[in-house]
């Protein structure tokens, strides 16, 4: 196999050497390109740039595969727990019994947060989105807990603080957005249960768990749990790089998942369906907008930077939703608005060519509104879910001997250099 590509530029040719990856997948290695040739590479957006080497997550997007450490995703969404999942993503491996049951004792032990937090919750505006609130009360856990003794000490405390907690965060943030008492996480419950309870329970109804609602819950979890070098993970590590704390690089992260074209999509998908049923709108009409380059609209769930076949995390959640739908016995209309919309899509030129199909969005939201989130926790949910992820691609980095500050380089094509003019001589 070659190990070398060759650029040829300005009369010279240049040999750069080919990295392989376990699944055969090839980079050029240009970390001496501008060194040599003086030339750097120009890729907005980054698709064709490698920004690290990984043990994590594996995708191909042409054949719809996502595995973690090697486990293919639907595996996962079958068998494994959440917190089994994320230890795996964290360790790289799976728990056995007794480090599952320590694991546990840990979460649970983390899981209450510092009680002066609740005054900055109740300082928020109370129409405030609550991944603002999250992103904001993520960073400022570092005040409250501050760095310890040792680095090791460091990292694994923070890691379990931040699984324990931000669950415990996210369920309080909706209690007292709705000038609820808090609800405190139990010792007795399992991971999404306690979170579910936290969630929902009330002194005046008591919330009844439900281990189909729990599990599915779990699976959504368990398919946002990492997805390689997204943009939210791709901002904790470069946040990450500046050697900032944990608690900052994964508030970084928050932010940049709450934007509408990565993890805020679950949210709009449901504000689109909801409009067309709302307003009656067909769904043809919606698939022409989304086609019309004057029109900004673009179908929300549809589309994926790196899949170019079916989303293997949406074939999984869309069984959820009608196991969720059949077994709570309610037909959600906009799960019919979706079905027809994906069956007129996917029949179309435009996506057909593009390579556009559901992504794990666009069902997402029908199975968090049927377990009764309200709209603007979806993306806080996605968050909690990719939380392992991000934690396991930071941890990565800091141990990677090839890891850097992350500094991109540009072409400038501003003004050439002129002269600073006194303001009495200016235009
Ligand atoms: N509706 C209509 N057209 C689309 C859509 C869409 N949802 N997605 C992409 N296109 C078109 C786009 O207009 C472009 O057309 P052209 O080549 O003629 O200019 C072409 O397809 C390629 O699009 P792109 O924006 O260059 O592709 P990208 O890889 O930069 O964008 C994306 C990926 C996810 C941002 C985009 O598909 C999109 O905006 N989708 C809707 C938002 C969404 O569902 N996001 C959730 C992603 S999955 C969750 C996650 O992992 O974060």
């Amino acid at each position: 196999m070659e190990d070398t590509a060759k650029i040829e530029f300005a009369g010279k040719t240049y040999e750069i050497p080919v990295i392989v990856g376990t699944e055969g997948e090839k980079a050029i290695d240009i970390q001496a390109l501008r060194q040599k040739t003086g030339l750097i590479t120009y890729d907005p957006g980054f698709g064709n740039t490698g920004s690290c080497k990984s043990a994590i997550t594996f995708m191909d997007g042409e054949k719809g595969i996502l595995r973690y450490r090697g486990i293919p995703i639907e595996e996962l969404a079958e068998f494994a727990t959440f917190k089994e999942t994320s230890y795996l993503l964290i360790n790289g491996k799976l728990p056995n019994q007794a480090e599952l049951n320590r694991f546990s004792v840990l979460l649970n032990d983390h899981s209450l947060v510092h009680e002066d937090m609740q005054h900055f919750y109740q300082s928020f505006p109370r129409a405030s989105h609550p991944m603002g609130i999250l992103s904001s009360m993520v960073n400022a856990l570092r005040s409250f807990y501050p760095e310890l003794q040792t680095m090791e000490e460091e990292i694994n405390i923070t890691v379990t603080r931040l699984l324990a907690k931000v669950r415990t965060m996210a369920a309080m943030s909706y209690k007292i957005s709705r000038g609820h008492r808090v609800i405190y996480p139990r010792p007795d419950l399992a991971y999404t249960a306690n979170f579910l309870n936290m969630m929902f329970d009330s002194p005046v109804r008591p919330y009844i768990i439900d281990n189909d609602v729990a599990r599915a819950l779990e699976v959504f979890w368990i398919l946002h749990a990492d997805h390689e070098q997204n943009c939210s993970t791709s901002a904790v590590r470069v946040v990450g790089s500046g050697r900032v704390n944990l608690y900052a690089a994964i508030s970084a992260g928050i932010s940049a998942l709450w934007g509408p074209l990565h993890g805020g999509a679950n949210q709009a998908v449901i504000e689109m369906l909801t409009q067309a049923y709302e307003k009656n709108i067909p769904v043809r009409r919606l698939v022409e907008r989304a086609k019309d380059k004057k029109d900004p609209f673009r179908l929300m769930g549809f589309g994926h930077r790196v899949y170019k076949a079916y989303d293997p995390r949406a074939k999984i959640i869309k069984k959820w939703c009608h196991t969720l739908l059949d077994k709570l016995r309610i037909s959600d209309p906009l799960l019919e608005i979706a079905m027809e919309l994906e069956e007129i899509a996917l029949k179309d030129d435009y996506f057909i060519q593009k390579h556009l199909y559901p992504n794990v969005d666009f069902y997402s939201g029908i199975v968090l509104r049927t377990i009764g989130f309200p709209t603007n926790m979806f993306t806080v949910l996605f968050a909690i879910g990719r939380l392992p992820g991000w934690i396991a691609q930071w941890k990565e980095s800091m141990d990677d001997p090839d890891w850097r500050l992350s500094r991109p380089r540009q072409i400038y094509i501003g003004s050439p250099q002129y002269d600073y003019i006194p303001v009495e001589k200016r235009d």
